[in-house]
Order: C-alpha cells, then sequence, then structure tokens
C-alpha cells in the first residue's frame, strides 16, 4: 500500500506523528511530497494512529489492459446487432490491422496460440519437419510446433536482450541443419534482427514466422535506410501476433496472423474454420458438389483437418477500437520506458535496463529489468514478495522453455548459457498506459529501498541505492 498525500488535517507536525507512531521523525522525511514512498512497515505504524487519514495507491499489477467508455460501446453495439461471430467486425478489424502494419492479408483468429498454429499449419510444417524456436519465449511459441508434430530446436539468445542472433541462429542450425522453420520472437517487443535471420534462412529455404505477439506497433530499420513494421513481414512469410489484455492492445482473447502471400492467407483461413472450402473450383467430389454444372448452394468440402479458431464479431469490435488508441498507447509506453531507463540509472550495476538492439523502436509490451541478485544478497523471489507487500506486482518473462520437463523429457538437458543468463537476471517491472510518471518513480523506490533493505551489501558500498531520482 502506498499514500499520495501528507494529509495533516489534525494540525500535528511531523515529530508529533512520529511520536504517536513510535517512528522516528527521518522514517517521515518526505511525507508532504505526493511522491513519498514509505516502507510497509511506517505506513503500518501510521495507519493505526490515524485509519484512514491517508489515501492508499491502487495495486500496480505489471501489466494491465486500458478499457475506456467507448471499447465498451464498441462492443455492446455489437451484442445489439446481428452478428455475434464471423460479422463485419472482425473484417472491419483484420482491415485495419493490415493497413496499421502494412501486410497485404490479415487473418483474426481467437488467440496468439491460435494464431501462431494457425501460422505452422499454413506453412506446410508436420509430424518429423524441424523448428528452431529461441529459448526466452512463452510455452506457446514452442508449442506451436509441436501442435503439428514437429520437432523443437531450441536456440540460444542473447544474455541481455533475450533475442535470437545471428549467431544463436546459426549454432542451432549447426547443431541441427535440417530445419524448415524459424519463430524469432520480438520479446518484450523489441524486434529480432529480422534482416539476419531471413538471409541465414534464405540461403537454406527455411520459413520465418515470426512471434510478433508483444510487438503490434514496433519498427525496425533497414539496413539499406527506411524502416519495417513488425507485421509487415518484409522478411518472414507471417506474423503472429496476440491480444492477451496484458499485449499492446486488448482484446480479451484474440490474435491475428498477417502476411502478404495470398495462398498462404487461404490456408489460413481455410484451417481457422474445420478446413471448409466453399471455393466450388477447389471442390474435389464432383458427383455431390455439381448439379447440372452449378455447384450445389450448401455445399463445402474439407480436404484437411481444420479448427475452429475463429474470433468472435464481439472480441474482434474490442479490438479494433483499441487499434484506434495503439499511437497514444505506444507513445505513453516509450515514455514510460525511457523514464524507467533514467531512474534506475543510479542502481548501475546491480540493476540494468534489458539490453537495447540499436536501430529499433520497440512498442514496449514489457519493461524487464536485469538485476544482479547475487550481488544484492536478495533473492528475486524475496524481492517479489517486498515489492508485492509495497503494492507493486512484478513477473518473470520467461524460464526458458527448453527447461520445461515436457521438453527435458522429449529433448534431454540443453546448455544454452545466454538464456540461463537472461533468466537468471529478468525481472518484469510495471509497464501499462494509464500508469503516471509516479508510479514509475514509486516502483523504483520501492526496488530502490527493497534492494537497500535487502542489505545489498555492494550497492551501500557504492553508494547505490537511495539515489534514484526522478
Ligand atoms: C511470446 C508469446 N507468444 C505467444 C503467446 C500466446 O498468446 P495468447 O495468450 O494470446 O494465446 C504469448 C502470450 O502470452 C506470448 O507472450
Amino acid at each position: 500500500m502506498r499514500i499520495r498525500a501528507f494529509a495533516g488535517r489534525r494540525g500535528l507536525s511531523k515529530s508529533r506523528y512520529a511520536l504517536k507512531a513510535g517512528l522516528t521523525v527521518n522514517a517521515l522525511r518526505g511525507m508532504d511530497s505526493p511522491d513519498w514512498n514509505p516502507t510497509a512497515e511506517t505506513l503500518r505504524k501510521l495507519e493505526e494512529i490515524i485509519p484512514g487519514e491517508f489515501e492508499a495507491d491502487a495495486f500496480l499489477p505489471y501489466a494491465r489492459q486500458s478499457i475506456d467508455d467507448d471499447d465498451v460501446a464498441a462492443v455492446a453495439d455489437v451484442l445489439r446487432g446481428d452478428f455475434l461471430t464471423t460479422g463485419p467486425a472482425v473484417k472491419a478489424f483484420e482491415d485495419a490491422v493490415a493497413a496499421r502494419v502494412g501486410a497485404r492479408f490479415a487473418v483474426c483468429c481467437s488467440s496468439g496460440t491460435a494464431a501462431l498454429h494457425l501460422a505452422a499449419l499454413a506453412s506446410g510444417l508436420g509430424p518429423g519437419d524441424r523448428v528452431v524456436v529461441p529459448a526466452v519465449t512463452f510455452l506457446a511459441t514452442a508449442n506451436a510446433a509441436r501442435f503439428v508434430g514437429s520437432e523443437v530446436v531450441f536456440a540460444d539468445v542473447d544474455a541481455d536482450s533475450g533475442l535470437l542472433t545471428a549467431d544463436s541462429f546459426t549454432a542451432a542450425l549447426d547443431q541441427e541443419p535440417d530445419v524448415k522453420a524459424v519463430f524469432p520472437v520480438h520479446l518484450g517487443g523489441q524486434p529480432a534482427p529480422m534482416e539476419d535471420i531471413a538471409a541465414i534462412a534464405g540461403k537454406r529455404g527455411i520459413a520465418v514466422i515470426e512471434d510478433a505477439c508483444h510487438a503490434l506497433g514496433s519498427t525496425y530499420e533497414l539496413a539499406g535506410g527506411g524502416a519495417a513494421e513488425v507485421g509487415a513481414c518484409r522478411h518472414s512469410l507471417m506474423a503472429a501476433f496476440s491480444f492477451h489484455p496484458v499485449k499492446t492492445i486488448a482484446m480479451g482473447e484474440g490474435g491475428m496472423v498477417t502476411t502478404n502471400d495470398e495462398a498462404v492467407c487461404g490456408r489460413l483461413m481455410e484451417a481457422r474454420n474445420h478446413g471448409m472450402i466453399h471455393d466450388a473450383d477447389a471442390f474435389e467430389n464432383a458427383d455431390l458438389a455439381f448439379e447440372g454444372g452449378a455447384a450445389n448452394p450448401w455445399y463445402y468440402e474439407m480436404h484437411r483437418v481444420g479448427f475452429n479458431y475463429r474470433c468472435s464479431d464481439i472480441h474482434a469490435a474490442l479490438g479494433l477500437s483499441q487499434m484506434g488508441k495503439l499511437e497514444r498507447f505506444v507513445r505513453r509506453r516509450r515514455a514510460l520506458v525511457e523514464r524507467y531507463d533514467r531512474m534506475l540509472e543510479p542502481m548501475a550495476p546491480l540493476v540494468r535496463p534489458l539490453g537495447r538492439r540499436p536501430g529499433t523502436d520497440p512498442a514496449w509490451h514489457l519493461y524487464v529489468a536485469l538485476i544482479d541478485f547475487a550481488r544484492a544478497g536478495i533473492s528475486r523471489g524475496r524481492l517479489m514478495e517486498s515489492l508485492r507487500a509495497d503494492g507493486i506486482g512484478t513477473q518473470v518473462h520467461y524460464i526458458p522453455v527448453h527447461q520445461q520437463p515436457y521438453y527435458r523429457r522429449r529433448y534431454g538437458p540443453r546448455t544454452l548459457p545466454g538464456a540461463d543468463r537472461y533468466y537468471a537476471r529478468a525481472l518484469s517491472l510495471p509497464l501499462f498506459p494509464a500508469m503516471s510518471d509516479g508510479d514509475v518513480d514509486r516502483v523504483v523506490g520501492a526496488l530502490d529501498r527493497a534492494l537497500g533493505d535487502a542489505g545489498a551489501p555492494s550497492a551501500k558500498a557504492e553508494g547505490m541505492t537511495g539515489r534514484v531520482r526522478p
């Protein structure tokens, strides 16, 4: 719990408050500032003597959707209309995403996981094929290969950014040359080196499918000048997005695949809807399909097993309404990230921002801080608990997927030092558009205090804690 303002309405001086609460005057330093950030213990003691006098701040989760009244109205309009699913909102949302990222086609579906599965199906991956997946990602990236029976070749990542690199991709191919696809992940919204990855993949006929679930709104510079939008598929066959509430825009559950390939788009749409085909030119059962040379009006065929990964118009209406706010959301995310970077500077080398790839302009889904827990003298779990007691939610993105028991059993233990080093230090701090600058200061202040309270011997000796300034 935090306090927004000093409520000295009882006319008590700071020293009287301190005396009554059994605190030192020092513990109340800064109390009259709106950014005052007392310890949980100080707050508890103050609340005992003056209950209700302090306005507590809300809990800050690590991520959160931003829903306005017009989002609610857009969903309500669909509920009052004729189509709850597969209606005009889905098409309008697909068109909006395709236009925004600059792809020819966008196929909306029920989740980011469904988007990755559809992309795996549409690229023709099947049993026994091999797919390179960076070890630091969400489970769904690797699982999408398994959904179609393909095997996962886990690649190492850059220890500071968590991203697949040209070197780690090449090392994975050296270990397993017969690879059919690679799923680069734009971790936290930061684009992976797509030009390099595409160049390596192109030489070997490897399909590139971007896991862009974190990266709607991210861009990267091109070696030859100009910039590419993630999702434009300049260096890939397809890009898969997620619109889960914690992502850049929210649909509740929802996803999208973008591509510039018309045939791929057709396969995505087919697999999304049970494998049903309505194109008379493709019908195989002429005896059932046609009467007097014309296709029967009810007729459809299925040539491959498909799924129900359709998106409802209810969800699409929310997605479309949120798309109108993407630029504002991204601007705010970038501003918050800049503030975190600045505020955390004095805490280096104990705490550092995620490693940055030059030439990228991420939409920042996450703010990952890299913390030297051993040097700080506190475990990640204890730090997370301490921040939680201060009203701050954190998360770890991600446990390297090759360490999951399912994958260990399947492929045996693997040593990926970059992934291990990244994972040992990663902690995602709160980041979402509704956060104020003061919220960032509050998070950094709490982090600084928790590390200082933990002893952080080297931090104290080097005067690193207690120096964070807006
Ligand atoms: C990198 C990554 N890929 C895929 C997914 C799956 O998306 P969804 O939760 O929409 O199924 C997520 C979601 O957390 C993700 O973070």
